[in-house]
């Protein structure tokens, strides 16, 4: 008998190092986009029904489109469409616990989940690269989020080479009030670095210091090419980033395009600490913590 649902985890990522290259004549940005996926996850449920339906629920849940401009939705068509399949029958439940629009690749997350609990609910059997194949189409993030653990992601992101990772690293992660445009923020970098290097590169020393579980050596290392866009467009951000550094922080970045403030601490207790002293300065919505790394689209 075969399953009538199937429920994939999916992870939230961090970038440790987001290297931007100027703008590419497609619009997007050659990148060197060091990947980590961390310990927050959202859960997607599909089931079999008679048409396609998708809800999400949990915080931000209001914002998640619902018709099939979701990344989700997009997945499962895209997979029904490559089998032959005339619509996906299915109803795509998420249960969000990722922040919505906050550069942590929530949506993306979605998507993998979708597709991964698609292919096993439809028996299709896709093999790996086509799934990946699949998630590339669908967006730069989204074959990172089916992977997991770390990785280093070339071209727009979507290329990847697995990474080694020699430890577990603590994080805070700041949800702000309210969202960023990813295109605007790379709109933004574009205004602010005419001279983006044609090539970015990886940091041999972050990419050692992962490889080892050196957080002081990470800590030293993470960069992200969009942050001045990120706090350009969103100023108030710099005022958590400092807030995070005061309370204990190693490390405090802007995660992907934000605006989520990201904290590398020294250790657990540390990331609660820093969690706290960040509720209490009221310079962010919520503020959560999460190990990583963490394992890609994980069936239930
Ligand atoms: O690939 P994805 O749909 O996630 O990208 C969202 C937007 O982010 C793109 O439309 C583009 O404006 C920008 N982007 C970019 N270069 C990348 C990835 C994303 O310019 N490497």
């Amino acid at each position: 008998m075969t399953a009538s649902s199937v429920t994939v985890r999916v992870p939230a990522k961090v970038n440790v190092q987001l290297a931007v290259g100027g703008a590419r004549p497609d619009g997007f940005h050659d990148l060197a986009n060091v990947f980590l996926a961390v310990g927050l996850h959202d859960e997607v449920t599909v089931t079999e029904a008679d048409s396609f339906a998708l809800t999400c629920a949990g915080p931000g849940s209001d914002q998640v489109p619902l018709d099939r401009t979701n990344l989700a939705a997009r997945a499962a068509y895209a997979l029904a469409e490559r089998h032959g399949l005339p619509e996906p029958t299915v109803h795509i439940h998420i249960a969000k616990d990722i922040p919505v629009a906050g550069g942590m690749a929530g949506g993306s997350a979605d998507a993998a989940g979708a597709l991964v609990a698609c292919d096993a609910l439809w028996g299709t059997n896709a093999s790996r690269v086509e799934l990946l194949d699949i998630c590339a189409e669908l967006g730069s993030d989204v074959p990172f989020s089916l992977v997991g653990g770390a990785a280093l992601g070339t071209g727009r992101g979507e290329k990847l080479e697995p990474l080694a990772v020699g430890g577990e690293f603590w994080w805070v992660f700041a949800v702000a009030d309210g969202g960023l445009s990813t295109p605007a923020v790379y709109g933004e970098f574009d205004r602010l670095s005419p001279d983006a290097p044609a090539e970015p590169v990886a940091s041999p020393a972050l990419l050692e210091a992962l490889r080892t579980g050196d957080v002081a050596g990470l800590a030293a290392t993470v960069t992200n090419d969009l942050q001045p866009a990120a706090l350009s467009l969103f100023p108030s951000l710099k005022d958590t980033l400092a807030a995070g550094t005061s309370a204990g922080a190693l490390a405090a970045i802007v995660s992907g395009s934000g605006p989520t403030t990201a904290f590398l601490c020294a250790d657990e207790p540390s990331a609660r600490a820093v969690a706290t002293a960040l509720s209490e300065a009221s310079v962010c919505h919520t503020a959560r913590v999460a190990p990583s790394p963490s394992p890609g689209a994980t069936i239930l």
